[in-house]
């Protein structure tokens, strides 16, 4: 009978056939151990030379690391820890692998990306991705749930979401030039006059000169978008979503989790409700700390390293001066200077993964903000048109699928959390 690893467990004492490949071997005259991985798990294999036929002893002899294989053999378990065994019976190569490239020595991280195709098989990259659709797949769950559709928004697009200065552009046939989405945001800005609530998930393109841990130049969003909703109400709603999100991690991802050795205990404790502290709060506590960071700078990564170090909870930071911020976010009835936003800091120093706000839903206001960031207006029209036909309040966030994905697993470098990472200096495999 054909089954996967991860369901093995139930077949203790039965003869089963499992198709995946060693990801290491070691044998001596008599036994051969082979780890075997078949994508849903791992589990050791031991051939006895007296107990199998001649020729699938030539088999073992010949096997490599990485090579594919067809094994079939009698499951047991470990009489005190939960590990389980084949002791293989038969077994036959698919394919014998040339010398495989890792895993012989320590690599360092350019080797490894150079081989992201094969590195991506490794037991620690195996988990990650498997967190990450734990993470993608708990919020379709959780928006479905709570009333939100899915829109798609274009990849190709017109003008620049997120400021001008990190657009990817290219030429588009006789209408000049078009960017590579920066966020869909805009757009199911237009989707939730439709529909109420709305989200999108999908690539997303920042021509980042930054070369920092936590910057890609393609990363995934996803955005949501919420009619009706104020600065408060898209906190409740973004505080749902990722500790639904965890919660399903630590469910769905026990193994990967253990494998990453990530501390879930601290993890556990990142439940609603989140820390808040306004932006002004934040720089006087850097200060603190020792930064010289001005009243009206916006965050780096360092300020939202040292801010989160010490903290289990995510921690919001509110209303940021309007002028470090986009050109959509609505002012701060209280303080003109302020806009009615927040960042999401994951904590143990891993930092923003969500950036959000209450919009401008005010016509001549968001025309004014247009014109003094410097926006081609026509560009624009369509979103203006938003806030002249039933404008209403609404709210609206991102997260990015790699920063969250990175702190879930407890990895600290963006590269590892996405199949295969576009950096400034990377663009193969
Ligand atoms: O904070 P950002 O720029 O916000 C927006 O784009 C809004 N339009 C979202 C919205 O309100 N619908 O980006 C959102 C998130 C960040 O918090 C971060 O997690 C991620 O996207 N992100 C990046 N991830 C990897 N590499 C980069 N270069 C990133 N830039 C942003
Ligand atoms: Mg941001």
């Amino acid at each position: 009978m054909d089954v996967q690893i991860s369901v093995i467990p139930a077949h203790v004492g039965e003869n089963v056939t499992l198709k995946g490949w060693i990801y290491n071997l070691r044998s001596s005259g008599k036994i051969a151990f082979l780890q075997i991985r078949d994508g849903s798990g791992f589990i050791q294999g031991i051939v006895h030379r007296p107990d199998v036929a001649e020729e699938v002893w030539e088999e073992v002899r010949r096997a490599t690391i990485e090579s594919s294989v067809i094994v079939t053999g009698t499951v047991s378990k470990h009489p005190k820890q939960d590990e389980y065994e084949l002791h293989v019976k038969e077994l036959k190569l698919v394919q014998v692998a040339d010398e495989y490239p890792i895993g012989k020595k320590e690599h360092g991280p350019d080797f490894l990306l150079d081989n992201r195709h094969l590195w991506l098989r490794s037991k620690k990259q195996w988990a990650i991705q498997r967190v990450r659709n734990t993470i993608i797949n708990a919020t379709y769950e959780w928006m479905n749930d709570n009333g939100f559709i899915k829109i798609d928004s274009p990849i190709l697009t017109p003008a620049a979401c997120e400021g001008t200065t990190t657009l990817f552009g290219l030429d588009y046939f006789d209408l000049g030039r078009a960017y590579l989405s920066q966020s869909g945001q805009l757009y199911i800005e237009a989707a939730i006059m439709s529909h109420g609530r709305v989200f999108d998930f999908g690539p997303t393109f920042r021509a980042e000169k930054s070369k920092t841990r936590r910057h890609l130049t393609e990363f995934w969003m996803m955005d949501a978008e919420m009619a009706f909703c104020d600065h408060d109400g898209n906190l409740a709603i973004q505080e749902a979503l990722i500790s639904h999100i965890v919660r399903r991690s630590l469910e769905r991802n026990r193994v990967e989790l253990k494998i990453l050795e990530r501390d879930t205990q601290k993890l556990a404790k990142a439940n609603a409700p989140f820390l808040r502290m306004t932006h002004a709060e934040a720089i006087a506590k850097l200060r603190e700390l020792g930064s010289d960071i001005g009243d009206e700078d916006d965050l780096g990564g360092d300020d939202e390293t040292i801010l989160t170090e010490s903290l289990d909870k995510p921690l919001f930071i509110e209303r940021y001066p309007a002028k470090v911020k986009a050109f959509y976010m609505k002012r701060d009835p209280k303080n003109q200077e302020l806009a009615l936003c927040a960042d999401l800091l994951a904590p143990e120093g891993f930092g923003e993964i969500i950036g959000g706000s209450q919009r401008e839903d005010d016509y001549a206001a968001l025309l004014s903000r247009i014109e003094e960031h410097g926006l081609p207006r026509e560009a624009f029209e369509w979103y203006l048109d938003l806030r002249r036909y039933g404008s209403v309040p609404h709210s609206g966030f991102g997260f990015g699928l790699e920063r969250l994905t990175g702190w879930i697993c407890g990895v600290r470098h963006v590269r590892e959390t996405i199949p295969f990472p576009r950096m400034i200096s990377r663009l193969t495999p």
